[in-house]
Parts: structure tokens; sequence; C-alpha cells
């Protein structure tokens, strides 16, 4: 934030210290919170003293003390997500970047720096790339889907059901949203325990995550080109063809963000629905007696954990004023979905169900809401309520205590989640018609449930046969199975 003598996140002014004996003394410096380090290991309760302290926005520091809002009020994250004229993603326009507060070496420059991707672009260039990730999106056939993840939870209950005990955070938490999404893209042949690992050290910055993302990338080059070459019915295809005319590094900027952004996101939320279900007794009543469904479960656990705690972050356009703090231009804030989500102001009752209310800020707002919540949401109702199935009587293998977390600020998830049941035996998981109807055979009932939106960008100046725009105009293999109504809807979206 803009150093100057009122600004409340000020450092070097320490006039604006608490007093002695203030609970907020002798943290950082000018007496701000930090968000890291020993002081901030719940950062939960940390919140909650920023909010009792400063209300609904609050000046803190992260890491190596740079200066930053933290945004607790529930309206608040919501007003400051939905203002785009005053509020953007776009790190360059940080004060505490840009006047060399925040150093190259900063642990969480990888969020910070700028980079050519949907979600830190804005205006017309975000039209441009989000238009071409929701469009390549709009085309996933999400019945196709279910039945996806659906098949998918059984081959992984496949690999343990027969012991009797399981890790479900990391035999199927973080395997089931990585099987889904490879399928999703379009490289199935691609999903296995070492793309997960790669995935798992990119995200946990491991010391092998530079090899990891560079494995990672490697893959999704491969997938882009030969989409590029030949493009077939899947989004990584979608993408490239999509009239917003992506480059190639656009295409795999963006694969790379829908890939790890899910991945991650989608695994926390499993293991989080997972847990609720077998240490909260009320949960698993409520599920068995029909008083509650699994959608409900699922949003419940968005309100209570959500994926994300907080996203880095939005930077003020102009001086403003949110939550009683006045803003300054180029100041940082951090969107903070779980001290927004347990705002006394809109949730008075933290123990009261919440039954399936989707106001939560688990998927952001605005025009950079996750786009992706839908395919997220599939995962965790069908894969929980699929598990379940399978393993009535799972219970968990040691006390609820007993659990550990691995926390950061951008989120928190559960290192392991021991659990026993009754052995039992395999199921058949019959290979049926999948999401990519080029990788496999649909059968004959197959159906288009999803009718894809006109795209949200504008239609391209140039002609879609233009060279710039060529992957375009690549002609669209068209398997003979396919019904009409598709190929109507195909001919459609590529201006015929
Ligand atoms: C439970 C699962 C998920 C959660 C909790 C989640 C949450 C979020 C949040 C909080 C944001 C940022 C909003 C903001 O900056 O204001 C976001 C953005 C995004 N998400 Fe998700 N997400 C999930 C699943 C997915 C999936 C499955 C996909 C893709 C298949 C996806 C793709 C994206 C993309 C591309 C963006 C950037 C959008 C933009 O900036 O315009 N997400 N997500």
């Amino acid at each position: 934030m803009t150093p100057e003598p009122h600004s409340p996140t000020d450092t070097d002014d320490t006039r604006l210290g608490p007093p002695p004996g203030c609970p907020a003394h002798g943290t950082g410096p000018g007496g701000l919170r930090r968000l890291y380090g020993p002081e901030a290991e719940d950062l939960g309760a940390v919140y909650e003293k920023l909010r009792a302290e400063h209300g609904a926005v609050a000046p803190a520091l992260l890491h190596q003390d740079v200066p930053i809002w933290v945004v607790l009020g529930h309206g608040e994250n919501l007003h400051m997500v939905s203002s785009p004229s005053q509020f953007c993603k776009d790190s360059r326009l940080w004060t505490s970047m840009r006047d060399g507060t925040v150093e190259p070496d900063h642990p969480l420059m990888p969020y910070f720096a700028w980079q050519p991707i949907c979600a830190h672009a804005e205006g017309d260039e975000h039209l441009r790339l989000r238009g071409a990730v929701t469009g390549a999106m709009s085309t996933i056939d999400h019945r196709g889907i279910r039945r996806h993840i659906n098949r998918a939870t059984q081959h992984l209950v496949n690999q343990f059901c027969e012991d009797g005990n399981a890790d479900l955070v990391a035999e199927f938490a973080e395997h089931l949203p990585m099987a889904v999404i490879c399928e999703i893209l379009g490289m199935p042949e691609e999903y296995g325990d070492r793309l997960v690992q790669a995935a798992r050290d990119c995200l946990k910055g491991t010391e092998t995550a530079i090899a990891s993302h560079a494995y990672l990338m490697e893959v999704l080059s491969r997938l882009a080109v030969r989409r590029r070459a030949q493009p077939q019915e899947d989004f990584t295809s979608h993408l490239v063809t999509h009239p917003a005319g992506l480059t190639d590094d656009e295409v795999r900027e963006h694969l790379r963000v829908v890939l790890l952004a899910s991945y991650e996101t989608t695994a926390n939320l499993l293991a989080n629905v997972l847990r609720m279900v077998l240490t909260e007794p009320g949960f698993r009543a409520q599920l068995n007696g029909g008083q509650m469904t699994v959608p409900e479960a699922v949003e419940q656990s968005l309100w209570d954990e959500p994926p994300f705690s907080t996203v880095f972050a939005y930077f003020a356009k102009q001086e403003t004023e949110l939550g009683g703090q006045r803003i300054r231009k180029g100041d940082g804030l951090l969107f903070a979905p779980a001290p927004g989500n347990v705002d006394p102001r809109v949730r008075p009752d933290l123990k009261a169900n919440m039954m399936g209310n989707r106001s939560h800020l688990a998927f952001g707002g605005g025009t950079h809401e996750c786009p992706g919540q839908d395919i997220g949401r599939a995962i965790a109702d069908v894969g929980v309520d699929a598990l379940l199935t399978r393993v009535p009587d799972i219970q968990l293998a040691c006390e609820e205590d007993e659990l550990r977390w691995r926390s950061s600020i951008g989120n928190r998830h559960l290192v392991e989640l021991p659990v026993r049941f009754t052995p039992k035996a395999q199921q058949d998981v019959a290979e049926q018609p999948a999401v990519n109807p080029s990788l496999r055979q649909r059968p004959n009932d197959w159906q288009v449930s999803f009718v894809p939106t006109p795209p949200t960008v504008p239609a391209p100046a140039v002609p879609v046969d233009e060279p710039t725009a060529a992957p375009a105009a690549a002609p669209v293999p068209e398997p003979a199975h396919r019904p009409g109504l598709f190929r109507r809807i195909l001919r459609w979206w590529h201006g015929e």
C-alpha cells in the first residue's frame, strides 16, 4: 500500500501502532498483524482478531512484512470482486510491487507475478481469454462427465476396497479430480500417479517442484500441439479453435491454470466433505435419513472450509473506500472467502445448517468468478455419493483430534484421512462412453445434454478463415455416430 502518513498500513509510521498493552502490540512493524510465521499458525483466529480490531477490512502484513488489506466482510468481498472500475487483478498496479517492497524472491511471487492469463487480465483482454475458456467449457457434456466421475470413483475404490482401510486424501481425493480433468482436457492416457505427483509437487513447492512443473508443461504442450494439428471433441481442441485466437503460449498457460486450479481446489473440497461426513455425526445421520443430500453437504463445506481461503489479490485502480477504510490507488487487497464466509453479519450462528444456500464466496464472484464451479461441484457430489454407496460402513480410523492440516495463507488442507471399513470385493468398472466422443465409442443413445451458450467475447474482427485464425478454420472431424443436433450446434458454433 502507498506509504503515507495516514495510511493504516504505513509500516514506517510507528505513531499509528497500537498503544502498549493492546493485543496487537509487538506483532509486525506498525503493530500490524502478520498473516505468516508463528503468529499466524491459526489464521482463522487471526482473522477474527483483525475483524474485532478493524471491522470488515483490516490492514495486515504478508511475508517479508509486505502490507496488504484483508477483506473480512462478506458484502465487502462481493463488492470488491464486482467493481471492476475500482479493483482489478493486475499486480503491475500494486504500489508495493512498483516500489520494490515486494522483493523478487518473495515466497508468494508465483501468485503475484503478472501473467498473460485470464485470472490476471482485465477489460477486453479478460473477455477475450475468459471467453475462450468458458466457450471451451460450454461444449462439455455434463452428463458424460458425471458418468466418468462415477466410473473413475469405482476404479479408485477398487484399488483399496479389499484392504478394509485407506487414506482418503492420498488414495481418493488427490486422484479423482486429476482423472476427471485429464478426461475433460482430452488426455485420459496421461492420468496416473506421475501426473498426480507432479501437480502435488508444483502446488506444495517441494524440492522437485521445478522439474515437476517442467514435466506438466511438456505434457500440456504436447497436447496443445496435437490438437492444433488435428482438433477433436474435447476442451483443449475447443480452446485452440476458439474464435478468440489464443496463441500457443496462451493455450498452454490456460491449460496449466485449468489443470492446477481445478486439481487443488477440488481435491481439498473432496477431502473436506468426506472429513465432515465422517466426523460430524449429525451429517451422516442426516444423509442416511434423507434429510440432507450430498450436494447440500458439499455446499455446507464450501461455506465452512472454502478450498481457497484467500485469493491473491485485487488492486485498487483509484482512491476509494471499502468497509470504512480509505483505500489508496495501488493498494493490494486479499479476496478472502474463509473469513468472508463466517462474517457474523451473514452467519450469526455458525452451527446453523446453510441448507444448500450457494451465496458463499468459495467460487469468488464478479467478472473473475470461477468458471469451473459446476465441474468442481459435480466431482464432489458424484464422487462422495459413489464412495459412500460402495463402502457404507466407512469410519474414521483415528481420533478426530489426530487429524492434521497443512495450512498456508491460500488454503488449508488435510494431510491424511485414514478410514476403515468391512473389506469388499472389487466391482467391475465396465468401459463405457466417456466425455470425449473421439476417445471412446459412444453408444447410440448418446445425446447432447448441454447446449453451448454463445461465447462471451464478440465475434472476431477477422474472418475465421484468415491465416491468423487458422486453427478456427481447421475442419472439425464429425464422427459418424454424432447425432444431428450436435452437428448443427457445431456448425453454429463455427459460424457456418
Ligand atoms: C471446488 C472447486 C473449485 C473452487 C473452490 C474454485 C475457486 C475459484 C476461485 C475462488 C477463483 C478466483 C475468483 C477470483 O479471482 O475472484 C477461481 C477462478 C478460476 N477457476 Fe476455479 N475453483 C474450483 C474449480 C475449478 C475447476 C474445476 C476449473 C476448471 C475446470 C476452474 C477454473 C478456474 C479458472 C479458469 C479461473 C480463473 C477465472 C478468471 O479469472 O476469469 N476452477 N476458482
